[in-house]
């Protein structure tokens, strides 16, 4: 059990017992998404060449998940607050010098194609709103929840090397069928899990 009272006001313990993390409000608290793909991601096998790179990192689960492993990840964000969350966490957790944060939106500050990109985009389906805050970009995936997931999708032949890998967590609230997005590659279900009002998924895309 983490100590509360080592926290700011407002924080949270989030994570898993072997990587506990320390979050703000304005950062997503890793939820079931967050550790079903984490536990994918203790035993994928990792790319020989090419960067490893997480999309939306969030609190830093799934990019400190890969550190743990002894890969060096680069973690994208468009929350600031995200991109201090998981400097703080690689820190505390003695894994800064395999993890390199930038602000930026998908794949943009890129600099050569990705052996691997790992995402727990936001998909949800959600209202059309006026005003996003950073934490409702966490979650909120557009009319279809795809919005976020289609971008990231039309980026792939530039982002991934030729073996290069997408590894994909979706919601079944997610209107997204993969294997019809993405007619010229091959994907595959590495883990399911039922939950109360979804399931959860998540993909590998080659
Ligand atoms: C569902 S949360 C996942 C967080 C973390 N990866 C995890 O598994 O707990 C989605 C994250 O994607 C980020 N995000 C949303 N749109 C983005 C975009 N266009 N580019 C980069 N990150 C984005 C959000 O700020 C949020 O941190």
């Amino acid at each position: 059990m983490q100590d509360p009272a080592a926290l700011p006001q407002g924080w949270h313990w989030g994570g898993s017992a072997q990587l506990p993390l320390q979050v703000p409000p304005d950062v997503y608290l890793p939820a079931e998404d967050s550790l079903l793909l984490s536990a994918v991601l203790t035993t994928l096998p990792l790319p020989a060449v090419g960067p490893i790179v997480e999309v939306g990192c969030g609190a830093g689960l799934q990019a400190l998940t890969l550190a743990a492993r002894g890969a060096s990840v680069v973690a994208t964000d468009t929350n600031p607050a995200a991109v201090r969350c998981l400097q703080r966490n690689a820190l505390r957790l003695g894994l800064s010098d395999r993890i390199h944060v930038v602000r930026c939106d998908l794949l943009s500050a890129l600099a050569e194609p990705a052996g691997l990109i790992v995402c727990n985009p936001p998909y949800l389906p959600s209202e059309p709103q006026e005003q996003k805050d950073p934490l409702s970009r966490a979650w909120d995936g557009g009319v279809d929840g795809g919005t976020q997931v289609r971008r990231l999708l039309a980026e792939l032949d530039r982002g991934l090397r030729p073996q290069g890998r997408l590894v994909l967590l979706l919601s079944s609230l997610t209107g997204i069928d993969l294997a019809a997005e993405l007619p010229q590659r091959t994907v595959r279900v590495l883990a399911r899990e039922p939950h109360f009002f979804e399931r959860l998924t998540v993909y590998e895309v080659a």
